[in-house]
């Protein structure tokens, strides 16, 4: 099993490359079981989680074939509709193939994901919807089965809460509906709008997306399409924190800094003020860090996907930090591994306080979900002495080549495998 050991104390410097969004991928590449037609998507970063839906794709009978950074996704004879449990359970995303399946295909079989680490993420929301458009669901064996025979009408469909997968699910079933859907209370996340970019492209009749009121007027059928994929706002936050933490200069190129308001504004807080052009951004350790208090929210606000690396960051201001996790029940499992290193930090309910600053001296730690192992890879770079990550098979999901991209920036980090049973 792979670990990173790091040895921290160098300071980053340079220019790091934002890898195309893996939130964005997911969901667009359910959105070639939409069509007949060969959809070629660009961009898309080779992480395991998308290794994974490529491979839910395949079992559904559709073939991926890759030229340089072009993934182009041919539907072969379309009659597949089963998303096996034993690539389902590896990746809660595949759940995305829900919606497209029932929308063209009439039928699905798609195991129901289980929880996960960071909490039980339900998809009730995914399924009520798809039955107010005339899916007939139930749960069978551990599956959902869903079927459509006369195939889904449009609907009028307020989320109870936020959901970005499930507004992303039934946006695609809309597409096919028979007449109008309107999605309210949707959620906003840039990954949303880059899917109904892909969708329009592909001759959909989408208007609203990225507001919380989204307007579908089914279309009998979709044609193939290209699209290139958003960067990837979670990981280039996470090179902005690491910049903010130990870097004299670091700059993320080829983001998109309107993707990233809530995070510019937390490290301004803190006193690591950003340098924004265009498509980058540039930030380095300021003299003093500040503490901040802050709590997650919906896109615009601060991402709970950035709130592991957050309170890494937090371990080294100057004062008491407080970071509220407002979206998943279970999202501190890194303060345990935090405190390893040193860290002074209390969880108590949703709300994690982190007393700073904090010398952090190396140790081995455990990766237990994708971004709070980037939290400990961040941890490290700033601890006295040898930390060895290990787990990082959760960092592979999302994370593209991030030894290569801390290496060049100066950090100290190896991947290596100490071989089997270690
Ligand atoms: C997406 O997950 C992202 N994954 C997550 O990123 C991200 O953390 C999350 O949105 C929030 O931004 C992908 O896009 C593939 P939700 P998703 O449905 O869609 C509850 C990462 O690190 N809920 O917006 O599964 C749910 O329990 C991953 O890349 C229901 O109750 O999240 C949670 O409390 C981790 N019923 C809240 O809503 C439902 O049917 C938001 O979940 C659906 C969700």
């Amino acid at each position: 099993m792979d670990k990173f050991r790091i040895q921290g104390g160098p300071r980053l410097n340079g220019k790091v490359q934002v890898s195309g969004a893996k939130n964005a991928a997911l969901p667009c590449l359910a959105a070639t079981l939409l069509t007949c037609e060969p959809v070629e998507i660009a961009g898309t970063p080779r992480v395991r989680d998308i290794v994974t839906m490529e491979k839910v794709l395949q079992a559904l009978g559709e073939s991926c074939q890759h030229r340089a950074e072009v993934t182009r996704v041919v539907t072969g004879t379309g009659e597949a509709f089963w998303a096996p449990y034993e690539l389902v359970r590896t990746m809660r995303a595949s759940v995305l193939v829900l919606g497209p399946l029932v929308a063209r295909r009439r039928r699905a079989r798609v195991a129901l994901p289980g929880g996960c680490a960071i909490g039980a993420r339900p998809v009730d929301l995914h399924l009520a919807a798809l039955e107010r458009m005339g899916a007939e669901l139930r749960v069978e064996h551990g599956d959902i089965v869903a079927e459509a025979p006369r195939g889904l009408h449009g609907a009028d469909i307020t989320f109870s809460k936020v959901t970005v997968t499930g507004t992303e699910n039934v946006l695609m079933a809309a597409t096919l509906a028979r007449g109008r859907t309107v999605l309210r209370n949707c959620a906003r996340e840039p990954e949303v709008g880059d899917l109904a970019a892909l969708l329009v492209a592909m001759g959909a009749h989408i208007s609203g997306a990225g507001s919380p009121t989204i307007e579908v007027e089914g279309v009998e059928g979709l044609h193939g399409a290209s699209h290139r994929v958003i960067p990837d706002r979670i990981e280039a936050g996470t090179y902005l924190i690491a910049g903010a933490l130990c870097g004299d200069r670091v700059t993320v190129d080829r983001c998109r800094p309107e993707h990233l308001g809530a995070l510019l504004e937390v490290l301004e807080a803190a006193g690591a003020s950003c340098s924004v052009g265009v498509d980058s951004i540039a930030v380095g350790r300021p003299p003093i860090l500040r503490p901040v208090t802050i709590a997650t929210t919906e896109f615009p606000g601060f991402a709970t996907d950035l709130q592991a690396q957050l309170v890494a960051l937090m371990t080294q201001a100057e004062g008491v930090s407080e970071v509220t996790e407002a979206i998943f029940e279970n999202r501190f499992q890194h303060a345990l591994e935090l405190m390893r290193l040193g860290a002074r930090i209390e969880v108590t309910g949703r709300t994690a306080r982190i007393c700073g600053p904090t010398s952090l001296t190396g140790a081995t730690v455990m990766a237990s979900d994708l971004r709070a192992s980037a939290a400990l890879v961040l941890a490290a770079l700033v601890a006295r002495g040898e930390t060895v990550v290990d787990r990082i098979y959760h960092l592979d999901r999302g994370y593209e080549a991030m030894e290569s991209k801390l290496g060049a920036l100066g950090a100290a980090i190896e991947r290596f495998n100490p071989g089997p049973y270690r």
